[in-house]
């Protein structure tokens, strides 16, 4: 039999996760007093997340080959999408812990943010992350298209309208959705008006603060979705853009195709309690709005249920506040309410 491309890679994925599991497992007995099992521990999980850089573009390439193979089916999509749902937001958990312990054990300062505790961001300005992602953004755009549109930011403070707009937040989160939101955005607007580049309309952003939500909405003029076709935007099985190529050759980044920007940005947003959100009016632009928690207390982390011991805990609520906000009292119960 023949094997393509991906199913070696898939194998290669699943010994990936076991290798990974069982180095892991050696740990659990090993006293954290003892600093040669510290270190070695840390050198491990630099190993682990190396090992699995490459899962999205590798289980993306994965679906692509099973799609031009099998076709479309509404079944197995949704399954796909159940499954890569709960895949992808364990991902995301698995990398934040590593990237916690490592930048926080490791020897030496972070010169360049002396004030993050680890990947967090205790003041984490909204609108200098906008235009990071803008920037990059920009650049992967001007290299496909030779042009970009502009960047127009609007913020409204409702609690200090004249302070920036702030958050304990991952920054790269944060990036990571602002980029493939920008991404899409461009590309719409391009496209659009690739026979009138000299009047090409600008992609707006606005960034707004409440008493609970923190929104950021990304509007453009791309011709926008119709609303018939928004919930496919979200599926992983889904891109009009072409596949571009997992030819470690030819590494160039790709402006967009793997239909993987929204549905993992989403899963970003949710990871905190938040969430993303397409509103679309044919015919003119998108808006894409991305939801946080304006209080960090609120944004704890959200997981996959995977048994009914994970559920209960995760139907009692966090049981102590996250420890960038430390003067929370975590006994107080009463922020849990819902309403
Ligand atoms: N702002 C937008 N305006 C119009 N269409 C959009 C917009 N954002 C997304 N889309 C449509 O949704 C599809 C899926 O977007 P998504 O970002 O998930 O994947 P992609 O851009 O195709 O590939 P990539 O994984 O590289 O981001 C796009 O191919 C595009 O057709
Ligand atoms: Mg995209």
């Amino acid at each position: 039999m023949l094997l393509s491309f991906t199913d070696v890679h898939q194998a290669v994925l699943g010994f990936r996760y076991s290798q990974s599991f069982e180095e892991l497992l050696d740990y659990e007995n090993r006293s954290p007093e003892d600093p040669h099992s510290l270190n070695d521990f840390l050198d491990l999980l630099i190993q682990i997340r190396n090992r699995h850089n490459d899962v999205v573009p590798t289980m993306a390439q994965g679906v692509i080959e099973y799609k031009e193979k099998f076709g479309f089916d509404p079944f197995i999509s949704s399954n796909v999408q159940y499954f890569l749902d709960r895949f992808y937001t364990s991902r995301i958990s698995f990398r934040m812990l590593i990237n916690q312990h490592t930048l926080l054990f490791s020897d030496g300062i972070d010169h360049a943010h002396p004030k993050h505790i680890g990947g967090i961001d205790p003041a984490c300005n909204v609108v200098e992350v906008v235009r990071d992602a803008y920037e990059t953004a920009k650049m992967l755009c001007e290299k496909y298209y030779m042009i970009a549109p502009k960047l127009h930011i609007q913020e409204f403070n409702s609690k200090n309208p004249d302070k920036p707009i702030q958050v304990v937040y991952v920054p790269s989160h944060l990036f990571h959705m602002l980029f493939e939101l920008l991404k899409n955005s461009m590309r719409a607007t391009v496209e659009l008006h690739e026979n009138n580049t000299a009047s090409i309309p600008p992609v707006k952003v606005c960034v707004t603060l409440g008493n609970e939500d923190l929104s950021i909405k990304i509007s453009d003029f791309g011709g926008g979705v119709p609303l018939r076709k928004i919930h496919r935007l979200f599926n992983y099985m889904y891109s009009t853009a072409p596949t571009p190529s997992l030819n470690p050759s030819e590494n160039a980044v790709p402006l967009a195709g793997f239909g993987y920007g929204l549905p993992i940005s989403k899963l970003y947003a949710r990871y905190f309690q938040g969430d993303l959100c397409l509103y679309s009016m044919e015919g003119v632009g998108t808006h894409a709005v991305i939801y946080l928690k304006a209080l960090s207390s609120e944004s704890f982390e959200r997981l996959p249920i995977f048994n009914k011991s994970a559920w209960r805990h995760y139907q009692l609520g966090p049981e102590a506040d996250d420890w960038s906000n430390p003067s929370r009292d975590p006994r107080d119960a009463s922020r849990f309410k819902t309403n």
